[in-house]
């Protein structure tokens, strides 16, 4: 079998379209105009990059976007007083603090102190319970998940009874999807560092999703004849042949031998990474949307 490749970076652009004409019609019939404060501390590049691309996609939806780059140096008590202020502030619907955060400062207390209802990016715990105790309806779902669960759903329809397995367990991703899968009625696996046999429980994967930021680290002979794989990696190798010093950014599925066994998979780049902003956008429609007394859009439904 030669997979279908998803198209993450088209079905985003498409979602990012539709988010725009939702906030068109929001903006002229409430004039509440979604408006989203994302927050970077330090110089990281890979963050740097993401941070640039979500600023482009929220004004592409025409929200109102500010940008709080800060130095890396800043007191964790600044920070907090910086997210005080983005709480109270009503143009701002949505607060996102890039992760990581430098190691002078509890991500906890940051993560915990932003508001739930703005808390587009889902970590806060009031989300996290709501998401876990099945109330998803009512919490705001991680983006990179959510996006990933779109394109799994479009892929083949229905989830339920399906045999999924996540690699990774971390608060952003591994966690988070692990929960929307069983939400789904999925048989969910959570595989780790520490999981033994990792090969033979990938093997039993209708559903597999890779995020362990391990480059190329699942074989093709791993995957199940058919099976639907989400690759969450973004990962820079070395890449001599473009050039020294060169790089090229790979998944954690080495995608050649994945692609002729699964069914369908996404491509990296181009697959997951552009979901994760068009859901951010999402995200923080829906929390103006709640703000202004309106019901959540399904964004999925709205996709087609
Ligand atoms: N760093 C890597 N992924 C993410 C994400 O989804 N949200 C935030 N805030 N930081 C990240």
């Amino acid at each position: 079998m030669t997979a279908v490749r998803i198209d993450g970076k088209a079905i985003a652009a498409e979602l990012r379209e539709k988010i725009a004409k939702e906030a068109e019609t929001l903006i002229g019939e409430t004039g509440v105009v979604p408006g989203i404060a994302v927050v970077i501390v330090g110089e990281d590049p890979a963050s740097k990059v993401y941070v640039a691309s979500k600023g482009k996609a929220a004004k592409e939806c025409h929200f109102h976007s500010v940008e709080h780059a800060l130095s890396a140096d800043i007191g964790e008590a600044e920070l907090l007083d910086l997210i005080t202020k983005l709480n109270e502030d009503d143009a701002i619907h949505g607060i996102l603090v890039q992760l990581p955060l430098p190691d002078h400062i509890d991500e906890a207390k940051v993560l915990d102190l932003i508001r739930p209802d703005k808390d587009v990016d889902g970590f806060h715990p009031i989300n996290v319970g709501l998401l876990t105790s099945g109330a998803r309806d009512k919490a705001m779902v991680p983006c990179t998940p959510a996006g990933t669960l779109i394109l799994a759903k479009r892929a083949i329809g229905n989830l339920s009874g399906k045999d999924a397995v996540v690699i990774g367990r971390s608060n952003i991703v591994g966690k988070p999807m692990a929960a929307l899968l069983l939400a789904e009625s999925c048989t969910v696996t959570i595989a780790h560092s520490r999981t033994q046999n990792l090969e033979d429980i990938v093997r039993g994967a209708d559903i597999l999703v890779a995020a362990v930021g391990r480059p190329q680290m699942v074989k093709g002979d791993w995957i199940k004849e058919g099976a639907v794989v989400l690759d969450v990696g973004m990962n820079r190798i070395p890449a001599p042949e473009r050039g020294e010093g060169k790089t090229r950014l790979v998944g954690d599925v080495d995608y050649d031998s994945a692609a002729e066994r699964a069914g369908y998979i996404t491509p990296v780049p181009g697959g997951i990474g552009p979901m994760t902003i068009a859901l951010l956008m999402a995200n923080t429609l829906t929390a103006a949307r709640r703000k202004a007394g309106l019901d959540d859009l399904d964004y999925a439904e709205l996709l087609g």
